[in-house]
């Protein structure tokens, strides 16, 4: 039975969700957001604030700031709040207003960038923000997620030895790439391993983070508006690029059998089932990365004035022709599902 005292204390590393009842192809995908961040950057978040602490660089009366999109800025929150540390949260108009109502809950202030940078994002904005006021006032401490070696280290130390004591035969790993700590900390991680595993970065289109066209994103987390400074190509095998009406009808066919995860979730859903089509899967072991759950989506993801209003309404139809029926009958339609006693 765990009991803690503080809340960054628990997670939980040892749940995968099996995917091949639901997409008819193996992976498991590792769930990081059961910890009361709910995300996985609770873990580079304890490491970058721990370093900090270490190193005499945050002290008692220092002013926590970081530019997130939303979930690195929950897990600060409650890091700060359990600490007793001061936090200031420099997001942008694409941050969920749940998300932002939480991380004032917790005690935090939060700080909407609503300028578009050169790249089309609000990366470069909110940083600027960031930068003036750390040169205005020397209780900010920046822990700088884009930078900070401790965010990979976070998933060095703890995402990848969780994988590989679970997976001894892993094959194939596929993760999200937002600043990239969690896919650089694994990259390097199973580089030093007892077998070759490819490491495949999935990245959003519209993102630069790997070279490529700057467009439109409206799902947080996954895909950034410049080249991570953490990246590191040369641990990376290959790079797969998912739109974003493929990211949510991954994510809706994963809620209509129960899971609601996260948008990046759904990314690195979609994007590992097409490479699992296109390759020779017999024997393969195959393990993705669930950085979030949905709970914090419900007004973007999961709502259909916001998704009509972005990408159309049909978005979603074939996914209602695909959702097989959960006590293994044939795909029910739309007409079907409306009327249950036809
Ligand atoms: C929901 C979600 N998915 C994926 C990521 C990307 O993780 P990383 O920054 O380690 O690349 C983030 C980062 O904030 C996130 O919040």
């Amino acid at each position: 039975m765990p009991v803690i005292t503080a809340p960054h204390a628990f997670n939980e590393s040892q749940l995968y969700v099996d995917l091949e009842p639901i997409f008819g192809r193996s992976l498991y995908l590792k769930c990081e957001g059961f910890n009361f961040a709910g995300s996985i950057k609770l873990k580079a978040a304890i490491e970058m604030v721990e370093t900090a602490e270490r190193d005499g660089v945050l002290k008692p009366d220092s002013i926590l700031v970081e530019s997130s999109s939303g979930n690195l800025g929950v897990a600060l929150s409650i890091i700060a709040a359990s600490k007793g540390y001061r936090f200031l949260c420099v997001t942008d108009s694409r941050c969920n207003l749940s998300t932002r109502l939480l991380m004032e809950a917790l005690g935090s202030q939060v700080h909407i960038v609503a300028d578009l940078d050169a790249n089309g994002g609000f990366l470069g904005a909110r940083i600027d923000y960031v930068r003036e006021l750390c040169a205005s006032d020397d209780r900010y401490v920046w822990l700088g997620q884009y930078t900070n070696p401790g965010n990979w280290r976070a998933h060095y130390r703890t995402t990848a030895p969780e994988i590989a004591e679970e997976f001894p035969e892993l094959d194939v790993l596929f993760i999200g790439a937002g600043t990239t700590g969690t896919l650089m900390g694994c990259a390097r991680y199973f580089r030093e391993w007892h077998r070759p595993v490819r490491i495949v970065a999935v990245d959003s289109v519209g993102s630069v983070a790997f070279g490529g066209k700057p467009g439109r994103r409206m799902i947080p987390g996954l895909g950034m508006s410049m080249r991570p400074p953490l990246l590191d190509e040369s641990f990376v095998d290959e790079v797969i690029r998912v739109e974003e009406a493929d990211t949510i009808r991954a994510c809706h066919r994963l809620a209509r059998r129960g899971f609601l995860f996260g948008g990046s979730t759904g990314t690195v859903v979609s994007g590992a089932m097409d490479w699992l089509s296109r390759h020779d899967t017999r024997g393969l072991t195959a393990v993705g990365i669930a950085p979030d759950l949905g709970e914090r989506y419900l007004d973007t993801i999961y709502q259909s004035n916001w998704l009509e209003a972005l990408y159309g309404d049909e978005l979603l139809l074939d996914e209602e022709e695909i959702t097989k029926d959960p006590r293994g009958g044939e795909p029910r339609s739309r007409a079907s599902r409306r009327r249950p006693d036809a």
